[in-house]
């Protein structure tokens, strides 16, 4: 059984993906710094009869990624999917954003990023091949007020995503983003008017409905499945229609 590593899983996004990989036959790993929400997502892909594993981590600690990486490749023969998920949005006008701040987003949602695929494509090197998915946005494409840190890590996650596709491709390793627009999760606890944003969302969306976090996994089982064998370098966009690229 090949194994998935999923960061964020413990936030709805996440737990989708790791409920959907685990349902195409992979064993699961599920990290995120918040222990309960991890645990929930293991306890909810083991109900469904598939395989997961909780981990606890901090992506902001480099050797927490080694300690990860290297648990997989002695306990679960190497990652063969790695999907990098997991992300701050501290929201706040870029004029007042303090160097910590946009320390901290960049350590969670661009080193942690870079530093997960590193590990993973050593593994996936020695083993033949792999398949990495970064989650981006719908933000690189027009900006978003008050989100400068995470903007920015979302442009270079698929900025990350290019480059790691032309270097991995000739070690078999394919690398993808999927962009997801605006689902209705925690993330959205950020806009202050949850009637008046879901409004502005199906407005701008060509298909007048919410996305759910399993039609984005859905993207996300495409990319690391044997149908996108041909597919790499790519950013999905799963936004119900918002922007067309
Ligand atoms: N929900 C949306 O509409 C939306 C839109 C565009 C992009 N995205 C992207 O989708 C992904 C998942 O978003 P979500 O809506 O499920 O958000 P979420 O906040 O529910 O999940 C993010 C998870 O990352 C974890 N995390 C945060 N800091 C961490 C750290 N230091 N170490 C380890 N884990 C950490 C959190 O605990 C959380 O479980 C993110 O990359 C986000 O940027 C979401």
């Amino acid at each position: 059984m090949s194994t998935a590593v999923v960061t964020g899983a413990g936030g709805a996004l996440g737990r989708a993906i790791a409920r959907r990989l685990a349902a195409d036959g992979h064993a699961v790993v599920a990290a995120d710094i918040d222990t309960d929400a991890v645990e929930a997502t293991r306890t909810a892909v083991t109900k469904a009869g598939g395989q997961a594993l909780a981990w606890t981590l901090d992506l902001r600690d480099p050797d927490a990624i080694g300690d990860l990486f290297e648990m997989v490749g002695s306990a679960h023969h190497g990652t063969a999917i790695l999907v990098n998920n997991a992300a701050v949005y501290p929201s706040r006008p870029f004029l007042d954003i303090p160097l910590a701040e946009y320390d901290t987003v960049y350590q969670v949602n661009q080193r942690g990023y870079w530093l997960c695929a590193q590990a993973a494509a050593r593994q996936m090197a020695a083993a033949g091949g792999g398949s990495i998915v970064n989650i981006a946005s719908i933000v690189v494409h027009g900006g978003w007020a008050d989100l400068a840190s995470y903007v920015s890590t979302k442009g270079a996650a698929v900025a990350m995503t290019r480059a790691l596709a032309r270097e991995l491709g000739p070690l078999g390793i394919r690398v993808n983003a999927v962009s997801p627009g605006a689902f209705p999760t925690a993330a959205e606890t950020i806009h202050s008017d949850p009637d008046g944003y879901t409004k502005f969302v199906l407005d701008h969306q060509a298909l007048k409905r919410r996305g759910t976090p399993e039609e984005l996994a859905a993207v996300v089982s495409f990319l690391t499945g044997p149908d996108s064998a041909f597919v790499t370098g790519q950013t999905i966009e799963v936004n119900g229609g918002w922007v067309m690229a």
